[in-house]
Protein backbone atom coordinates (compact mmCIF):
# COMPACT_ATOMS: atom_id res chain seq x y z
CA UNK A 1 0.00 0.00 0.00
CA UNK A 2 1.26 3.42 -0.71
CA UNK A 3 2.12 5.50 2.38
CA UNK A 4 -0.01 8.68 1.25
CA UNK A 5 -3.59 7.41 1.43
CA UNK A 6 -2.62 4.80 4.63
CA UNK A 7 -4.03 5.68 7.83
CA UNK A 8 -2.86 5.16 11.15
CA UNK A 9 -5.39 2.57 11.81
CA UNK A 10 -3.83 0.63 9.25
CA UNK A 11 -0.47 1.17 9.60
CA UNK A 12 -1.33 -0.30 13.55
CA UNK A 13 -2.63 -3.77 12.14
CA UNK A 14 0.18 -4.24 9.44
CA UNK A 15 2.81 -3.89 12.06
CA UNK A 16 1.05 -5.29 14.79
CA UNK A 17 3.24 -8.25 14.21
CA UNK A 18 6.39 -6.74 14.11
CA UNK A 19 6.09 -5.45 17.81
CA UNK A 20 8.33 -7.54 20.21
CA UNK A 21 5.05 -8.81 21.97
CA UNK A 22 2.14 -9.48 20.02
CA UNK A 23 -0.98 -9.60 22.30
CA UNK A 24 -2.76 -6.45 20.91
CA UNK A 25 -2.77 -4.33 23.70
CA UNK A 26 -0.36 -2.16 23.01
CA UNK A 27 -1.86 -1.39 19.26
CA UNK A 28 -4.87 -0.57 21.60
CA UNK A 29 -2.90 1.66 24.00
CA UNK A 30 -1.52 3.46 20.50
CA UNK A 31 -5.32 3.84 19.43
CA UNK A 32 -6.36 5.10 22.50
CA UNK A 33 -3.48 8.15 22.09
CA UNK A 34 -5.12 8.21 18.61
CA UNK A 35 -8.45 9.03 19.94
CA UNK A 36 -7.78 11.47 22.82
CA UNK A 37 -5.29 13.44 20.39
CA UNK A 38 -8.12 14.31 18.07
CA UNK A 39 -10.05 15.48 21.16
CA UNK A 40 -7.11 17.58 22.48
CA UNK A 41 -6.63 18.70 18.95
CA UNK A 42 -10.23 20.12 18.46
CA UNK A 43 -10.19 21.78 22.14
CA UNK A 44 -6.85 23.37 21.17
CA UNK A 45 -7.80 24.47 17.69
CA UNK A 46 -10.28 26.45 19.10
CA UNK A 47 -8.33 28.08 22.09
CA UNK A 48 -8.48 31.31 20.61
CA UNK A 49 -12.57 31.09 20.14
CA UNK A 50 -13.36 30.36 23.45
CA UNK A 51 -12.45 31.04 26.76
CA UNK A 52 -10.70 28.63 27.27
CA UNK A 53 -7.29 30.01 27.38
CA UNK A 54 -5.53 31.75 30.53
CA UNK A 55 -4.30 30.22 33.28
CA UNK A 56 -6.53 27.80 35.72
CA UNK A 57 -5.39 29.29 38.95
CA UNK A 58 -3.91 26.05 40.29
CA UNK A 59 0.29 25.19 40.23
CA UNK A 60 1.59 21.89 39.21
CA UNK A 61 4.22 19.97 41.48
CA UNK A 62 7.00 22.44 39.54
CA UNK A 63 5.80 25.11 41.07
CA UNK A 64 4.79 26.38 37.56
CA UNK A 65 1.45 27.89 36.59
CA UNK A 66 -1.27 25.44 34.62
CA UNK A 67 -2.55 26.32 32.05
CA UNK A 68 -6.34 25.56 31.71
CA UNK A 69 -5.57 23.59 28.48
CA UNK A 70 -3.15 21.49 30.58
CA UNK A 71 -5.75 20.35 32.77
CA UNK A 72 -8.38 19.60 29.75
CA UNK A 73 -5.35 17.67 28.06
CA UNK A 74 -4.35 15.60 31.49
CA UNK A 75 -7.99 15.18 31.41
CA UNK A 76 -8.80 13.43 28.27
CA UNK A 77 -5.03 11.63 28.26
CA UNK A 78 -6.10 9.79 31.68
CA UNK A 79 -9.74 9.31 30.54
CA UNK A 80 -8.89 7.67 27.70
CA UNK A 81 -6.66 5.05 29.08
CA UNK A 82 -8.44 4.56 32.05
CA UNK A 83 -12.19 4.13 30.69
CA UNK A 84 -11.28 1.44 27.80
CA UNK A 85 -9.43 -0.02 30.63
CA UNK A 86 -6.01 -0.19 28.74
CA UNK A 87 -3.14 0.56 31.01
CA UNK A 88 -2.53 -0.33 34.69
CA UNK A 89 -0.86 2.52 35.53
CA UNK A 90 -0.50 6.15 34.29
CA UNK A 91 1.99 8.99 35.54
CA UNK A 92 1.67 12.60 34.39
CA UNK A 93 3.73 15.93 34.63
CA UNK A 94 0.64 17.19 36.13
CA UNK A 95 -0.10 14.96 38.69
CA UNK A 96 1.48 14.72 41.61
CA UNK A 97 1.64 11.16 41.65
CA UNK A 98 1.25 7.76 39.46
CA UNK A 99 -2.41 6.57 38.76
CA UNK A 100 -2.69 3.08 39.64
CA UNK A 101 -5.53 1.31 37.12
CA UNK A 102 -8.01 -1.33 38.69
CA UNK A 103 -5.27 -1.96 41.27
CA UNK A 104 -8.18 -4.02 42.99
CA UNK A 105 -8.77 -6.29 40.40
CA UNK A 106 -7.04 -9.65 40.18
CA UNK A 107 -8.27 -10.23 37.14
CA UNK A 108 -6.92 -7.15 35.51
CA UNK A 109 -4.08 -8.77 32.98
CA UNK A 110 -2.69 -5.20 31.75
CA UNK A 111 0.70 -4.70 30.95
CA UNK A 112 1.68 -1.28 30.28
CA UNK A 113 2.33 1.94 32.54
CA UNK A 114 2.41 4.85 30.47
CA UNK A 115 4.29 8.47 31.44
CA UNK A 116 2.60 11.50 29.79
CA UNK A 117 3.50 14.91 29.21
CA UNK A 118 -0.48 16.35 28.22
CA UNK A 119 0.59 19.39 26.90
CA UNK A 120 4.66 20.59 26.34
CA UNK A 121 4.83 24.05 26.19
CA UNK A 122 1.79 25.38 27.51
CA UNK A 123 3.29 29.10 27.73
CA UNK A 124 2.89 28.73 23.99
CA UNK A 125 -0.78 28.63 24.33
CA UNK A 126 -2.14 32.37 24.58
CA UNK A 127 0.12 33.47 21.56
CA UNK A 128 -1.24 30.86 19.08
CA UNK A 129 2.22 29.02 18.80
CA UNK A 130 2.43 24.98 18.37
CA UNK A 131 2.11 22.92 21.63
CA UNK A 132 2.18 19.36 21.68
CA UNK A 133 1.63 15.41 24.07
CA UNK A 134 4.47 13.72 24.74
CA UNK A 135 4.03 9.80 25.61
CA UNK A 136 6.54 7.09 26.48
CA UNK A 137 5.11 3.67 27.08
CA UNK A 138 6.79 0.64 29.31
CA UNK A 139 6.06 -2.91 30.36
CA UNK A 140 5.32 -3.07 34.02
CA UNK A 141 8.25 -5.16 35.92
CA UNK A 142 5.93 -5.88 38.93
CA UNK A 143 3.34 -8.87 38.30
CA UNK A 144 0.12 -8.63 36.04
CA UNK A 145 -2.98 -8.52 38.47
CA UNK A 146 -1.51 -6.55 40.97
CA UNK A 147 -1.36 -2.65 42.34
CA UNK A 148 1.87 -0.80 40.24
CA UNK A 149 3.91 0.37 41.96
CA UNK A 150 6.98 3.28 41.95
CA UNK A 151 9.54 0.36 40.41
CA UNK A 152 6.92 0.13 37.42
CA UNK A 153 7.67 3.93 36.28
CA UNK A 154 11.26 4.53 37.12
CA UNK A 155 12.62 2.61 34.76
CA UNK A 156 15.72 3.72 32.41
CA UNK A 157 14.34 5.11 28.91
CA UNK A 158 15.80 2.16 27.44
CA UNK A 159 13.29 0.13 28.71
CA UNK A 160 10.45 1.79 26.32
CA UNK A 161 8.42 -0.18 24.30
CA UNK A 162 6.98 2.89 22.74
CA UNK A 163 6.92 6.69 22.89
CA UNK A 164 5.79 9.63 20.19
CA UNK A 165 4.35 12.89 20.79
CA UNK A 166 1.50 14.63 19.15
CA UNK A 167 2.13 18.31 17.80
CA UNK A 168 -0.85 20.92 17.17
CA UNK A 169 1.05 23.05 14.66
CA UNK A 170 -0.30 24.40 11.50
CA UNK A 171 -1.15 20.52 10.98
CA UNK A 172 -1.81 18.00 13.87
CA UNK A 173 0.78 15.14 13.50
CA UNK A 174 1.42 11.83 15.53
CA UNK A 175 4.80 10.97 15.47
CA UNK A 176 5.94 7.53 17.21
CA UNK A 177 8.11 4.56 17.56
CA UNK A 178 7.60 0.92 19.04
CA UNK A 179 11.22 0.45 18.55
CA UNK A 180 11.24 0.09 14.92
CA UNK A 181 12.03 3.39 13.48
CA UNK A 182 9.83 6.28 13.78
CA UNK A 183 7.04 7.62 11.85
CA UNK A 184 4.50 10.63 11.18
CA UNK A 185 0.74 10.62 10.59
CA UNK A 186 -0.94 14.08 9.65
CA UNK A 187 -4.31 14.47 10.79
CA UNK A 188 -6.83 15.10 7.92
CA UNK A 189 -9.26 17.38 9.77
CA UNK A 190 -12.07 17.03 7.39
CA UNK A 191 -12.15 13.11 7.47
CA UNK A 192 -10.59 13.21 11.14
CA UNK A 193 -8.46 10.16 10.28
CA UNK A 194 -4.54 10.68 10.62
CA UNK A 195 -2.24 9.24 7.37
CA UNK A 196 1.09 8.51 7.18
CA UNK A 197 2.81 11.79 5.79
CA UNK A 198 6.03 11.19 7.08
CA UNK A 199 7.32 7.34 7.00
CA UNK A 200 10.56 6.14 8.59
CA UNK A 201 11.78 9.81 9.68
CA UNK A 202 15.16 10.32 10.41
CA UNK A 203 17.46 13.15 11.40
CA UNK A 204 20.32 14.29 8.98
CA UNK A 205 23.60 13.26 10.79
CA UNK A 206 24.50 16.85 10.64
CA UNK A 207 22.37 20.31 10.39
CA UNK A 208 22.78 24.23 10.91
CA UNK A 209 20.03 24.87 13.51
CA UNK A 210 20.74 24.90 17.09
CA UNK A 211 17.96 25.81 19.80
CA UNK A 212 18.99 27.00 23.29
CA UNK A 213 17.28 29.65 25.03
CA UNK A 214 20.19 32.15 24.94
CA UNK A 215 18.76 33.98 27.65
CA UNK A 216 20.13 32.16 29.88
CA UNK A 217 23.64 31.89 28.42
CA UNK A 218 25.46 33.95 31.58
CA UNK A 219 24.63 30.83 34.07
CA UNK A 220 25.42 28.41 30.89
CA UNK A 221 28.62 25.65 32.04
CA UNK A 222 31.42 26.44 30.52
CA UNK A 223 31.31 23.86 27.47
CA UNK A 224 27.85 24.86 26.29
CA UNK A 225 29.14 28.42 26.35
CA UNK A 226 32.14 27.31 24.08
CA UNK A 227 29.50 25.12 22.03
CA UNK A 228 27.48 28.02 21.25
CA UNK A 229 30.29 29.88 20.16
CA UNK A 230 31.43 27.08 17.85
CA UNK A 231 27.89 27.15 16.36
CA UNK A 232 28.29 30.88 15.45
CA UNK A 233 31.93 30.91 13.91
CA UNK A 234 32.56 32.09 10.98
CA UNK A 235 33.77 28.65 9.58
CA UNK A 236 33.42 25.80 6.89
CA UNK A 237 29.49 24.90 6.88
CA UNK A 238 28.71 27.77 10.40
CA UNK A 239 27.66 29.75 11.70
CA UNK A 240 25.14 27.75 12.13
CA UNK A 241 21.41 29.22 12.55
CA UNK A 242 19.43 29.81 15.79
CA UNK A 243 15.94 28.80 16.22
CA UNK A 244 13.96 28.01 19.45
CA UNK A 245 10.03 28.18 19.37
CA UNK A 246 10.36 27.18 23.63
CA UNK A 247 7.90 23.71 22.83
CA UNK A 248 10.19 21.33 22.80
CA UNK A 249 8.20 19.05 20.63
CA UNK A 250 7.89 21.84 18.13
CA UNK A 251 11.73 22.33 18.36
CA UNK A 252 11.95 18.39 18.27
CA UNK A 253 10.10 17.58 15.13
CA UNK A 254 11.53 20.77 12.69
CA UNK A 255 15.16 19.97 13.93
CA UNK A 256 14.28 16.08 13.32
CA UNK A 257 13.40 16.96 9.48
CA UNK A 258 15.90 19.90 8.75
CA UNK A 259 18.43 18.83 10.92
CA UNK A 260 19.74 20.62 14.40
CA UNK A 261 20.20 20.43 18.14
CA UNK A 262 18.30 20.94 21.01
CA UNK A 263 19.69 21.75 23.95
CA UNK A 264 18.57 22.88 27.78
CA UNK A 265 21.35 22.14 30.11
CA UNK A 266 21.97 22.69 33.58
CA UNK A 267 22.27 26.10 34.25
CA UNK A 268 24.17 27.99 37.96
CA UNK A 269 20.46 28.81 38.80
CA UNK A 270 18.94 24.81 38.02
CA UNK A 271 21.98 22.37 38.61
CA UNK A 272 19.65 19.47 36.75
CA UNK A 273 18.22 22.18 33.61
CA UNK A 274 14.60 22.51 33.31
CA UNK A 275 12.93 19.00 31.10
CA UNK A 276 11.86 16.37 33.03
CA UNK A 277 13.66 12.74 32.81
CA UNK A 278 10.64 10.70 32.62
CA UNK A 279 8.06 12.57 30.73
CA UNK A 280 10.08 14.14 28.21
CA UNK A 281 13.29 13.60 27.63
CA UNK A 282 13.56 9.47 28.05
CA UNK A 283 10.03 9.46 24.84
CA UNK A 284 12.47 12.06 22.84
CA UNK A 285 15.58 10.34 23.71
CA UNK A 286 14.00 7.20 22.37
CA UNK A 287 12.68 8.52 19.18
CA UNK A 288 15.64 10.37 18.47
CA UNK A 289 18.09 7.26 18.28
CA UNK A 290 14.94 5.31 16.80
CA UNK A 291 15.75 8.50 13.87
CA UNK A 292 19.50 8.03 13.59
CA UNK A 293 20.01 10.77 15.79
CA UNK A 294 21.52 11.08 19.96
CA UNK A 295 20.42 11.95 23.02
CA UNK A 296 22.54 12.56 26.04
CA UNK A 297 22.92 14.95 29.15
CA UNK A 298 26.54 16.71 27.84
CA UNK A 299 28.02 13.17 29.44
CA UNK A 300 25.83 9.76 28.69
CA UNK A 301 23.17 8.55 27.24
CA UNK A 302 20.09 10.05 28.75
CA UNK A 303 18.77 6.30 28.25
CA UNK A 304 20.90 4.97 30.32
CA UNK A 305 20.17 6.88 33.32
CA UNK A 306 18.31 5.47 36.08
CA UNK A 307 15.65 7.38 37.87
CA UNK A 308 15.07 7.72 41.11
CA UNK A 309 12.40 10.37 41.60
CA UNK A 310 8.71 10.72 39.22
CA UNK A 311 9.60 14.11 38.52
CA UNK A 312 13.08 14.64 38.09
CA UNK A 313 14.76 16.81 35.96
CA UNK A 314 17.94 16.26 33.78
CA UNK A 315 19.68 18.74 31.40
CA UNK A 316 18.98 17.55 27.57
CA UNK A 317 21.02 17.86 24.59
CA UNK A 318 19.26 15.63 21.60
CA UNK A 319 19.35 15.91 18.01
CA UNK A 320 21.89 15.31 14.48
CA UNK A 321 24.70 12.44 15.54
CA UNK A 322 27.31 14.69 14.56
CA UNK A 323 26.07 17.98 16.39
CA UNK A 324 25.23 16.40 19.65
CA UNK A 325 28.87 14.25 19.42
CA UNK A 326 30.18 17.97 19.06
CA UNK A 327 28.47 19.62 22.13
CA UNK A 328 29.56 16.25 24.08
CA UNK A 329 33.27 17.09 23.09
CA UNK A 330 33.20 20.41 24.45
CA UNK A 331 31.40 19.52 28.01
CA UNK A 332 34.06 17.54 28.69
CA UNK A 333 36.85 19.87 27.94
CA UNK A 334 34.79 22.28 29.96
CA UNK A 335 32.45 20.53 32.73
P1 LIG B 1 5.77 22.36 29.69
O1 LIG B 1 4.90 23.31 28.93
O2 LIG B 1 5.30 20.95 29.59
O3 LIG B 1 6.01 22.79 31.11
O4 LIG B 1 7.20 22.31 28.99
C1 LIG B 1 7.89 23.46 28.63
C2 LIG B 1 9.32 23.10 28.37
C3 LIG B 1 9.64 22.72 26.94
O5 LIG B 1 8.59 22.42 26.13
C4 LIG B 1 10.37 23.91 26.40
O6 LIG B 1 11.33 23.52 25.47
C5 LIG B 1 10.97 24.53 27.60
O7 LIG B 1 10.12 24.23 28.66
C6 LIG B 1 11.12 26.01 27.45
O8 LIG B 1 11.68 26.52 28.60
P2 LIG B 1 12.23 28.02 28.66
O9 LIG B 1 11.04 28.91 28.57
O10 LIG B 1 12.93 28.09 29.98
O11 LIG B 1 13.19 28.20 27.51
MN1 LIG C 1 6.84 19.87 28.64
MN1 LIG D 1 3.42 20.10 30.16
Amino acid sequence: MSHTNQTLGEFIIENQASFKYTSGELSRLINSIRLAAKVVNHEVNKAGLVDIIGAAGDTNIQGEDQQKLDVYANTKFIQTMTNRNIVCGIASEEEDDFISINSQDKNHQNKYVVLIDPLDGSSNIDVNVSVGTIFSVYRRVTPVGTPVTMEDFLQKGDQQVAAGYVIYGTSTMLVYTTGDGVNGFTLNPAIGSFYLSHPNMQFPETGRIYSVNEGNYTHFPQGIKDYIKYCQMEEGDRPYTSRYIGSLVSDFHRNMIKGGIYMYPKSSQNSKGKLRLLYECNPMAFLAEQANGLASDGFQRIMEIQPTQLHERVPFICGSKNMVRKAEEFMRLAP
